[in-house]
């Protein structure tokens, strides 16, 4: 089993984007049984996927034990992807873990639900609080995405200062540069400056379709570059993860 979290403390960058396009692909490019767990108060991986709202509020209530989340668990549309959806009540889960302390309550949660998932998939709010702590403890991936901009060379260097400080055995982080246009000159510099060698994501209207046509990009666009790309990214992960695996067994 493997935990990858999409995290960044800016907003808008393409995370929920993201979390929800990996888990499609977790799920029916690579075959592994996966769960899209949301974090975020704004409840877009869900909907994203075409997922009603839940019907109660009680994600954050999750974090209050050590057992397995499995009654807010439910499946997708697509085989083999289930979502733990967030809601409102998220907005009070910094102060619940604060009040908790907890660190790793999440990483046992993730221990627990090993048994039935491969991959678990966390779109994070971009926040640096008691949730992203939970989130760098429980997971084996960090994936950053930033767009071309010179501030997310200053949000990269903060996310790894912040981690390392408090987590010295911290998980690899792989930035990404999204949102990626190369019609615009500062964007190329970015790409090779600073971002050079990081994987992209462009900036394409058939990414932005996922938005409203609430579906994964392969469902809909799967001949196109930016699938292949995508798809790319995503064996990128897999290739990572299986060499992280045979280092630690
Ligand atoms: N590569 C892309 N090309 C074009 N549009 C994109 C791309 N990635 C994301 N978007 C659009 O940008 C907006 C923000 O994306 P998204 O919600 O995934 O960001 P986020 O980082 O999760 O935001 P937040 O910090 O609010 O959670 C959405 O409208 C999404 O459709
Ligand atoms: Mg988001």
């Amino acid at each position: 089993m493997a935990v990858i979290a999409v995290y960044s403390v800016k907003g808008g960058v393409g995370k929920t984007t993201l979390a929800v396009d990996m888990a499609w692909r977790s799920a029916a490019r690579s075959g592994h049984s996966t769960l899209l767990w949301d974090l975020d108060p704004q409840g877009g991986a869900g909907w994203l996927l075409g997922l009603a709202d839940a019907s109660e509020s009680n994600a954050a209530a999750v974090f209050r034990k050590d057992s397995k989340p499995t009654d807010l668990i439910v499946q997708s549309r697509y085989a083999g992807l289930a979502v733990l959806q967030a809601d409102e009540s998220m907005r009070s889960l910094p102060a619940t873990l604060a009040r908790i302390g907890k660190r790793k309550r999440m990483a046992r949660m993730t221990e627990t639900l090993s048994a039935d998932y491969a991959r678990i998939i966390i779109d994070c709010p971009p926040v640096l609080n008691e949730i992203s702590e939970q989130v760098f403890a429980a997971a084996d991936l960090l994936i950053v995405p930033l767009p071309p901009s010179p501030l997310s060379a200053r949000a990269l260097p903060m996310i790894q200062a912040e981690i390392l400080a408090n987590h010295p055995r911290h998980p690899p982080i792989l930035p990404v540069l999204s949102m990626y246009d190369p019609r615009r000159k500062l964007h190329r510099e970015v790409h090779t400056g600073f971002a050079a060698g990081w994987p992209v994501i462009p900036m394409a209207s058939a990414i932005e379709q996922t938005a409203a046509r609430r579906a994964p990009l392969g469902t809909f666009a799967a001949s196109s570059d930016v699938n292949a790309r995508l798809q790319r990214l995503w064996d990128g992960i897999e290739a990572k993860l299986a060499m992280q695996a045979s280092l630690n067994a």
